[in-house]
C-alpha cells in the first residue's frame, strides 16, 4: 500500500472493526447462547467448548462499547503508519504522542475488561487466556537468570566460526531449497504456498490454504531457512485442523503461546539439530558447493552461534527469550504507569545494557524496532517466550515417545513429528484451554525445566 493510502485504510478498518463487533454483541448472538447454555448438559465435550469459547469472546466484546472499539482500530491503524516513519527517521519524538496515546486507550482497555491483580492481565489474557503476569514473573524469573548464568559460561568459552553461512547465495536458490524442507515436514504445497515479503509471516485461510512467506538475504544462509522453519511449523497447526470444524472455535489455534511453540519446536528443535543437518546438509552442499568442504559438526555449530544482539528477531536461540522478558517487563510497567513513555527509549537501552550487555546505537534499533506496540499489542510478546517453553515440553514429551526420533530425522524422516503434533495439538483447535493441553500431552502442568535443561545441554556441548 503507498503511504497516502494509510489514511484511507484507518477509516476501512475502523468500520470494519465496528461491523464486526457489532455482530459479535448482537441481541440475536446472546440469544442463540442462552439457548446453548439452558441445553449445556445434553452437548458433546466438543459442543461444549465450542460454547466455552463462544461465551468468553461474547463476555470479552461486550466489555468494549463500540465507540472504543472504533478508536482502538483507528488509532493502531495511524500509529502503525507513524511508527514506520519514525523508524525510517529514527526519531522516537516522533512516534512517542502515538504510543502515548496507545498505552491511554490500552489502560483504558484493561480497565474495560476488568481484572483482579493487576491491568496488564485483562491485557495479556487477550493473547494468552488464562494467563497472569504474576506466573510469568515467576517462570521469567527463572529462566532469564538461567538464561544470564549459561551467556557468561558461553562467553568465557571458545567462540564459534559461523563463517560458513556468510557467502553469495542464489535468492532463486535459497527459496527452491526452503520449498525441499517444507515438503519434508509434510508441508503441502497443494495448500499453503511460500513467498517473499519484508517480513515473514503465515496467515491460514482454511485448514487448505495456509500460506507463509521468508526473506531473503543473498549474503547469508540460514535467515531464510529458519523463516521457513519457523512459519511452515506455523502453518502446520492451521493445517492440521479438521475442515469440518470450520468457523468454530474447534478449528482455531488454542493460544498465541501454543501456535509460537509449533514454529519454534520446528525451527529450533529440529531445524537446528544435528540430526536433521546429517540429512539435509549434503543436499545444501548440492545446490550450493562452497559447503562441499563444509564438515557437519562446523555447520551445526554455525546455525547455532551466539552472540548477544539488537534485534530480536534476528537473535539467537540462547539469548532470544532475554529479549522477550525485557520487552514483558517494559510494557507491564508502560500500563501500570510505571515508566512514562518519553522515559522508554532510556530504559529500554539500560535494560538492554544489563541483561545483554549491549546498547543500541539508534532507537531504531531499539526501542522502535518492533511493531507490536503501535498496534495497541501489549499483552502480545510474552507469548513468544511462552512458546519457548511449550515448545520443549511438547517435545520433551516427543523424545519420550519416539527414543530413535534422531536416528529417524537423521535418516530425512520427519513425518512422525507432524504427525505426532497433529494427533496431540493440531486436530484438537480450541478443544483444551493452554494449561490443560500442555497437561493432557506431556502429563505435567508448564514448567520451565525442559526448556533450561535444553539449552544448557546443547550450548555446553557446543561452547565446550
Ligand atoms: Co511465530
Amino acid at each position: 500500500m503507498p503511504v497516502a493510502g494509510s489514511s484511507v485504510r484507518a477509516e476501512q478498518i475502523e468500520l470494519m472493526a465496528s461491523l464486526a463487533h457489532q455482530e459479535r454483541t448482537s441481541g440475536e448472538f446472546e440469544k442463540s447462547l442462552a439457548k446453548l447454555s439452558d441445553m449445556e448438559s445434553d452437548l458433546s465435550p466438543e459442543q461444549q467448548a465450542n460454547l466455552r469459547e463462544w461465551r468468553r469472546d461474547f463476555k470479552i466484546a461486550t466489555c468494549l462499547p463500540n465507540e472504543f472499539v472504533k478508536e482502538f482500530a483507528r488509532l493502531s491503524s495511524e500509529a502503525l503508519t507513524v511508527w514506520g516513519k519514525a523508524r525510517k527517521e529514527n526519531s522516537f519524538k516522533t512516534f512517542a504522542p502515538y504510543l502515548e496515546k496507545m498505552v491511554a486507550l490500552s489502560q483504558k482497555k484493561a480497565e474495560l475488561l476488568g481484572y483482579k491483580d493487576h491491568p496488564y492481565d485483562a491485557l495479556l489474557d487477550t493473547f494468552e487466556p488464562d494467563t497472569t503476569s504474576k506466573e510469568l514473573t515467576e517462570l521469567f524469573s527463572k529462566v532469564k537468570s538461567e538464561i544470564q548464568t549459561l551467556l557468561k559460561k558461553i562467553e568465557g568459552a571458545k567462540q564459534v566460526d559461523g563463517s560458513c553461512l556468510h557467502g553469495n547465495f542464489s535468492p532463486d536458490k535459497q527459496l527452491e531449497f526452503g520449498k525441499v524442507v517444507l515438503e519434508a515436514m509434510g508441508y503441502d504445497l497443494d495448500k499453503g504456498r511460500l513467498d517473499l515479503s519484508t517480513h515473514p509471516f503465515s496467515m491460514a485461510i482454511h485448514p487448505s490454504d495456509s500460506r507463509i512467506t521468508t526473506r531473503i538475504h543473498q549474503s547469508s544462509l540460514f535467515d531464510s531457512l529458519s523463516c521457513v522453519l519457523h512459519e511452515g511449523g506455523h502453518s502446520l497447526y492451521e493445517m492440521g485442523m479438521l475442515p469440518e470444524y470450520y468457523g468454530s472455535p474447534l478449528c482455531e489455534a488454542v493460544s498465541l503461546g501454543i501456535h509460537e511453540s509449533q514454529s519454534r519446536l520446528w525451527e529450533t528443535r529440529i531445524g537446528q539439530s544435528k540430526p536433521f543437518w546429517n540429512h539435509f546438509l549434503p543436499k545444501l552442499a548440492n545446490t550450493f558447493p562452497t559447503l562441499k568442504e563444509v564438515p557437519l559438526e562446523t555447520f551445526y555449530k554455525a546455525i547455532n552461534k551466539v552472540a548477544p544482539s539488537l534485534i530480536r528477531i534476528e537473535s539467537d536461540e540462547v539469548t532470544y527469550s532475554l529479549h522477550v522478558i525485557i520487552r514483558f517487563e517494559l510494557e507491564k510497567k508502560l500500563i501500570e504507569g510505571s515508566l512514562k513513555v518519553a522515559d522508554l527509549p532510556e530504559a529500554w537501552n539500560a535494560e538492554m545494557q544489563k541483561t545483554l550487555g549491549i546498547t543500541p546505537p539508534t532507537d531504531t534499533e531499539g526501542c522502535l524496532q518492533d511493531i507490536h506496540w503501535s498496534m495497541g499489542a501489549f499483552g502480545y510478546f510474552p507469548t513468544y517466550a511462552l512458546g519457548n517453553l511449550y515448545a520443549s515440553q511438547f517435545f520433551a514429551t516427543l523424545q519420550e515417545k519416539f527414543p530413535d526420533w534422531e536416528k529417524r530425522v537423521a535418516s530425512g524422516d520427519l513425518l512422525f513429528v507432524r504427525e505426532w503434533l497433529r494427533e496431540q495439538i493440531h486436530q484438537h483447535g480450541k478443544t483444551y484451554r493452554a494449561a490443560d493441553l500442555v497437561k493432557k500431552v506431556t502429563g505435567k502442568p508448564l514448567s520451565p525445566e525442559p526448556y533450561i535443561t535444553y539449552l544448557n545441554t546443547k550450548y555446553s556441548k557446543i561452547y565446550e
